[in-house]
């Protein structure tokens, strides 16, 4: 499948039918996502088992490309260890940045890269994976201040 046909095809799946969308309570942590070039935000909410992701879910009103990306990675990092996830992360923000990056064993991540070619969306798929890395960074998750993609 071509490129161009695997990122339309992925996007307007997981923006049709988002996975893990919507409230999960309790969390173990909750931090907001901010996009200051359009004003939208998402919460990533996640709960943990050790230091494993039990699991994650996502609320917030974005762009068909950011909820996709949130879709995506919700079902990609549930039941990762915190340091596969930020692992991932960095594997994923290479991807939407560096025309180089491999896509190899990303599986449906792999679509994210055809955000490159619209450089201004960036931000809208690196949204969630900010918010996420900062849930996962911090020691106590609750009291992490919005993320802002800036
Ligand atoms: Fe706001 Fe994409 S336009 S997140």
């Amino acid at each position: 499948m071509e490129l161009n046909d695997l990122y339309r095809d992925v996007i307007l799946d997981h923006n049709r039918k988002p996975r893990n969308f919507g409230p999960l309570d309790p969390a173990d942590a909750s931090v907001e996502g901010f996009n200051p070039m359009c004003g939208d935000r998402l919460t990533v909410r996640l709960k943990m088992s050790g230091d494993s992701i039990a699991d994650i879910r996502f609320e917030g009103e974005g762009c068909a490309i950011s909820t996709a990306s949130a879709s995506l990675m919700t079902e990609a990092v549930k039941g990762k260890s915190r340091r596969e996830a930020l692992e991932l992360f960095d594997r994923v923000h290479e991807l939407l940045t560096n025309d180089d990056a491999s896509s190899d064993e990303l599986g449906k991540l792999a679509a994210l890269s055809g955000v490159r070619e619209f450089p201004a969306r960036v931000k809208c798929a690196s949204l969630c994976w900010h918010t996420l890395a900062s849930a996962l960074k911090a020691p106590h998750p609750q009291a992490v201040p919005a993320v802002s993609t800036e």
